[in-house]
């Protein structure tokens, strides 16, 4: 496994489960960079995941997790950045097979829909869990070619 880097950003939705997530990544000594409010106060979600996103695909970080109350608007802001292969995730085998067929590079979490016990195990797992290439090269490479044609 290469060194792992997260950002982690939520918005007011997401504050408890960041709160949880970034305890789960200091015990276990991951780095990372935290984004979001430290208040309840309402906080928009698109420029937070966008600044998540770039910090992906500039190499700054490894991986991305992006909090919001369904985890639905991070991961439609997210998805809109080229480059990003966010996957919102409710389930242990999504956050595997993720990893393994879509290299998906951001994690979405819905904080008002997964308990905190569920979405440790999913950034677990989802963290661990390595890109199996072979035949999901093929269609990551098809996204990107349609990602490159649809800027010109
Ligand atoms: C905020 O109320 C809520 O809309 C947001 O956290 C998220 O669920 C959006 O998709």
């Amino acid at each position: 496994m290469n060194h792992l880097k997260i950002a982690i950003a939520s918005d007011h939705g997401g504050i408890a489960l960041r709160k949880t997530i970034v305890k789960y990544l200091q015990e276990t000594k991951i780095d990372y960079i935290e984004l979001g409010p430290e208040t309840s106060e309402s906080t928009d979600y698109p420029p937070l995941a966008f600044t998540v996103a770039n910090k992906v695909t500039t190499n700054e970080v490894t991986h991305g997790i992006l909090i919001c109350g369904t985890g639905i608007g991070m991961s439609i802001a997210a998805n809109k950045v080229p480059g990003i292969r966010c996957a919102l995730v409710s389930d242990t085998f999504s956050a595997h097979a993720t990893r393994e067929h879509n290299d998906s590079n951001i994690l979405a979490l819905g904080a008002r829909v997964i308990g905190p016990g569920l979405a440790l195990e999913i950034v677990e797992t989802w963290l661990h869990t390595e890109f199996q290439g072979g035949r999901h090269k093929k269609r990551i490479e098809q996204i990107t070619a349609y990602e490159k044609e649809s800027e010109t």
